[in-house]
């Protein structure tokens, strides 16, 4: 059901009663018309977008990541029926469709939220560009400028990804690896050592896929020591057939639960 808009009518009232934006409606019958429900019953926690770390009140450090790939993947698990929680860092996007979204600023905020929603998740997928480092200790007033040199001490973030590895119990846990060079060895070091069952590797430092744009080209590290490369193709597109493997992987697993 596509509500009607609100504003000025045509019989003089002002209220709900305006035909609906057309985007509006085309996105409503392109996500019933997706719809597969083959992740009917479960629920997706997925994270997106970039982490601002502050340096002071008024200047952060940051990453290119627009949540694009986040967002496509929220809106693909809702499209197929699934519960989805989105934690997403600072972006310009407008929230999927029938999706929780959770907004945060700070790899720090973005932990705590990941681990407050983790409990019902059967499927984790960590698409966010969380930055590795961040100043611990945030100066209350702008830093002003001298003529000197200055430098920035800097932290470690909290790894989410690893703490989620180290909590996984039962649940399918992705991540992505955005590399610049030797993508497969760096997700399948990721893989092992995060205790990911899928990480998506995913070519970053170019113009035309990963970051900012609307195309992506990943490939799947399995476990089992697989590479599957998802050819160049819409955010959405690789969504869906980043689900498809998902799909595989639980029942895989439900098998070895005999469930
Ligand atoms: O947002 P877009 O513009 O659409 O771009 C999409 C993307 C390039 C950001 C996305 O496809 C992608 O590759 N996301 C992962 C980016 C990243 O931070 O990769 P990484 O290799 O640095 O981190 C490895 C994994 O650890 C990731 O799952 C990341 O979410 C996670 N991580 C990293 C640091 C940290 N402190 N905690 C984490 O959980």
């Amino acid at each position: 059901m596509v509500e009607p808009g609100s504003g000025y009518l045509a019989c003089g009232m002002t209220g709900p009663g305006r035909l609906a934006d057309p985007e509006e409606i085309v996105a409503a019958i392109d996500s019933e018309a997706r719809k597969r429900h083959d992740l009917e019953g479960e629920t997706v926690l997925i994270t997106a977008g970039p982490t601002q770390e502050p340096l002071d009140p008024v200047r952060y450090l940051t990453n290119r990541s627009s949540g694009k790939m986040g967002y496509a993947l929220a809106e693909a698990a809702a499209a197929r029926g699934a519960k989805v929680v989105l934690i997403s860092g600072p972006v310009h996007l407008a929230p999927p469709r029938g999706v929780e979204v959770i907004s945060v600023r700070t790899a720090v905020e973005m932990r705590a939220k990941v681990m407050e929603n983790l409990g019902p998740a059967h499927i984790v997928i960590k698409s966010a560009a969380v930055a590795d480092f961040h100043l611990s200790k945030v100066p209350d007033q702008k830093v002003k400028k001298t003529a000197a040199r200055i430098s920035l001490e800097l932290d470690p973030t909290p790894d989410i990804l690893a703490e989620l590895g180290r909590k996984k119990d039962d649940r399918l846990l992705i991540g992505f690896a955005a590399e610049t060079q030797n993508l497969v060895q760096e997700a399948r070091r990721k893989l092992e050592s995060k205790n990911c069952d899928m990480v998506v590797g995913n070519l970053v430092g170019g113009a035309d896929v990963g970051f900012e744009s609307d195309q992506n080209e990943v490939i799947l590290v399995l476990r089992t020591g697989e590479t599957i490369p998802l050819e160049r193709a819409s955010k959405r597109e690789i969504a869906d057939r980043i689900f498809d493997q998902v799909l595989k992987l639980r029942l895989a697993l439900h098998a070895a639960n005999g469930r």
